[in-house]
């Protein structure tokens, strides 16, 4: 059994283990707080709203009653604790160094076991991922060759394009692409991905993105709304807010337009726009809509729909 410990208690970091749970057929066991127990999980190193997973050894209470399993030499191990803070998080540590097997090494450890507060419970899981924001910097839109001030953060990418439940090998499609920040994140996930964008300047953008991490999609020049090809398991996009963006007509039609046109491509729409779009999603079946704030002053909703 795999232990995830989610970033938040929000709906967000819940929806998306739940996605990928679905996708890859594995099974929730349990939820409380930031716990969620999955049978398998073997998707987590995807998540991006996670903070990290493991095994799950055995749940025992504070006082750390452990099993024979840490009677066998551990030595190179560290601990880390989730749900305790300060003198408290330091007792917990030290009481389990006290109690395992082995030599610790902190700076570079061989395994680390995590103790994960539940009520009076504790979890001991043996890590097997962890988010590293360094990573998600490395990708952040400043740090890509081209710039565009629409861009989506990585994170924020790599979440939609995980609540379509999409799978490596399957194709995506994203048809307001930009400067590709959809198609970075699908790609290092295995997933086939395709993208279209109106505007020359940012096709070629996002290609020289996906080229510096050397990852590979589809990049097309064209108005997505007289485009004519194919099929995708998902189509996962950020929609063109006005202003910036060449829209053709008001903003409603435009879109009400887009999402017809969608209808025939794919069974399953993530999309992410400036209001909660459920009116002008006619034809699909809305399965989620959440309000998230980008940051301080900008709001976006997400819109989980498929047919
Ligand atoms: C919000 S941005 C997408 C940002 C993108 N997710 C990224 O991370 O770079 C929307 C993009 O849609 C493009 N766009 C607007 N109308 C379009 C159309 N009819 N067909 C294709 N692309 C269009 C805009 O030029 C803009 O780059």
């Amino acid at each position: 059994m795999m232990l995830i410990y989610l970033s938040g208690v929000e709906r967000i970091p819940l929806l998306e283990v739940k996605a990928l749970v679905d996708a890859y057929n594995d099974k929730i066991m349990g939820t409380r707080g930031r716990i969620v127990l999955v049978e398998r999980g073997e998707f987590v190193p995807r998540l991006a709203f996670s903070k990290m997973a493991g095994e799950v050894i055995c749940k025992t209470t504070r006082e750390l009653d452990l099993p024979d399993y840490f009677k066998v030499d551990h030595t190179g191990f560290a601990v880390e604790t989730w749900g305790v803070k300060g003198k408290e998080s330091l007792k917990m540590k030290i009481r389990f160094a006290d109690k395992i097997k082995g030599k610790p090494n902190l700076s570079s450890p061989k395994e680390v076991f995590d103790l994960v507060i539940d009520g009076d419970n504790v979890w001991i899981s043996r890590r097997v991922w962890e988010n590293d924001p360094k990573e998600f910097m490395k990708r952040d839109p400043k740090a890509r060759p081209v710039f565009n001030p629409t861009s989506l953060k990585p994170k924020l990418a790599r979440l939609l394009v995980n609540l379509s439940g999409i799978k490596p090998g399957e194709r995506l499609l994203d048809p307001f692409c930009g400067v590709g920040g959809i198609l970075i994140e699908a790609s290092l996930m295995g997933i086939d991905a395709t993208g279209i964008e109106i505007d020359k300047r940012w096709a070629d953008g996002a290609r020289k993105n996906l080229d510096y991490y050397r990852l590979k999609a589809n990049v097309i020049n064209a108005d997505f709304l007289e485009w004519e090809d194919g099929r995708f398991d998902a189509i996962v996009t950020d929609l063109p807010y006005g202003r910036s963006s060449k829209l053709k007509g008001d903003m409603e039609t435009f879109y009400k337009n887009a999402f017809k046109k969608m209808e025939k491509l794919s069974k399953k729409l993530v999309v992410m726009g400036p209001m909660d779009l459920s009116s002008l999603l006619d034809g699909w079946e809305l399965d989620e809509v959440v309000k998230m704030r980008v940051h301080k002053s900008l709001d976006r909703w997400i819109h989980v729909c498929s047919r």
